[in-house]
């Protein structure tokens, strides 16, 4: 483990909400699912595990990063000068979502379980509003149960697509589409 992860680790475990940065196998089965998209954000990047495969395996996407802690967002944009970092809690910065491509697709290692609820709520409701807005759309996210990662509004569905057991902890593979009320 990085010394940067067990830092952050010890200084905001509720934000960290994991015993160890994301595996490799765990950030490729993130980024096959943000395969064929003309932008990738990405919430909650850490110390760049998932951001590292993003960029190898979609290098031609447009990347947005969005990383709460202000040192390990200092790492990230030296780390990869083509994406866009922004430091901060995500909920706080949706208008930078504005203007992206239809074909964008969201990536997040949020720690759902372990944020508070004034955090998800606003959190989950602007990924709804951002999917809402264009069919193509989904967010893929992981968790280390076997519940959705969070509960999602009504005309939204989760899809569990993998589990990684080389991961610690295990992780399971989620993705979630919005699949309108009316169309079903
Ligand atoms: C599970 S860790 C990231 C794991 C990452 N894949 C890695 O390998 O380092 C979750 C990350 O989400 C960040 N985070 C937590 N709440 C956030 C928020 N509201 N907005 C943006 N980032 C947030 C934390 O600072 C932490 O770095």
């Amino acid at each position: 483990m990085s010394i940067t992860f067990l830092r952050h680790l010890l200084q905001d475990p509720i934000s960290v909400g994991a015993i160890a940065p994301s595996s490799r196998h765990l950030a490729a089965a993130m980024a096959d699912g943000a395969a064929n998209f003309d932008a990738i954000v990405e919430i909650g990047a850490g110390t760049g595990a998932i951001t590292e495969s993003l960029v190898d395996r979609h290098p031609d996407a447009e990347l947005v990063v969005f990383e709460l802690a202000p040192t390990l967002a200092d790492k990230l944009r030296a780390r990869f000068p083509a994406a866009r970092v922004i430091s901060g809690p995500f909920h706080e910065n949706v208008g930078v979502l504005d203007g992206l491509p239809e074909r964008t697709v969201l990536v997040s290692a949020l720690p759902f379980r372990s944020l508070p609820r004034r955090v998800v709520r606003p959190t989950v409701e602007a990924f709804a509003t951002f999917l809402r807005a264009a069919p193509e759309r989904h967010l893929m996210q992981f968790s280390y149960s076997l519940q959705a990662p969070f509960i999602a509004p009504d005309d939204f569905e989760w899809q569990r697509v993998t589990t990684i057991w080389r991961n610690a902890p295990p992780a399971n593979v989620w993705q979630l589409s919005c699949q309108p009320l009316g169309g079903r």
